[in-house]
């Protein structure tokens, strides 16, 4: 008897923590719900299906506007694609990048552009360059033996 009523004192004591678990859970998530949306947005793309989704099936430049270009970048072991782009002086450049494989860091030393690339994820980040010159894009976040060599080349002239 006495052993019977230990069992339902904690089978109940477990059901209550059961529900405090689930409630904390229930208000941490309607809490991120309410939050203000941030600056960086994502849309969602198939890692697997990388390189046959529009417009990544053909990475490169999208002349958007007056020097205005969207740039469609694919960040993958160990590269991007495309290799090299070119643009006119004072250009804005509407970065989107995605990786089929792991993460990736996608950085232009000397200017404020520097994000995370996640599989799964378009990330976004626009740039205008002011200053002709060779910019460099890197990835900063290490994702394998050949991460020192993943960089690809932006030429503003
Ligand atoms: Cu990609 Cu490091």
């Amino acid at each position: 008897m006495n052993i019977h009523r230990l069992e339902k004192m904690w089978l109940t004591f477990g059901l209550v923590m059961l529900g405090v678990f689930l409630l904390v859970l229930g208000i941490g998530t309607f809490a991120r719900g309410m939050a203000p949306p941030t600056s960086e947005h994502h849309h969602s793309i198939d890692p697997e299906k990388v390189m046959e989704t529009p417009p990544f099936d053909k990475p490169g430049l999208e002349k958007i506007g007056d020097n205005e270009y969207n740039a469609y970048m694919v960040a993958l072991a160990f590269g991007f694609n495309p290799e090299k782009m070119e643009v006119p002086a004072g250009a804005t450049i509407h970065f989107q990048v995605t990786s089929p494989d792991v993460v990736h860091g996608f950085q232009i030393p000397g200017t404020n552009v520097n994000m995370m690339v996640v599989p799964g994820q378009v990330n976004h980040l626009s740039y205008t360059f002011k200053k002709p010159g060779e910019y460099l894009i890197i990835c900063n976040e290490y994702c394998g033996v050949g991460h020192q060599f993943m960089a690809t080349t932006i030429i503003v002239k």
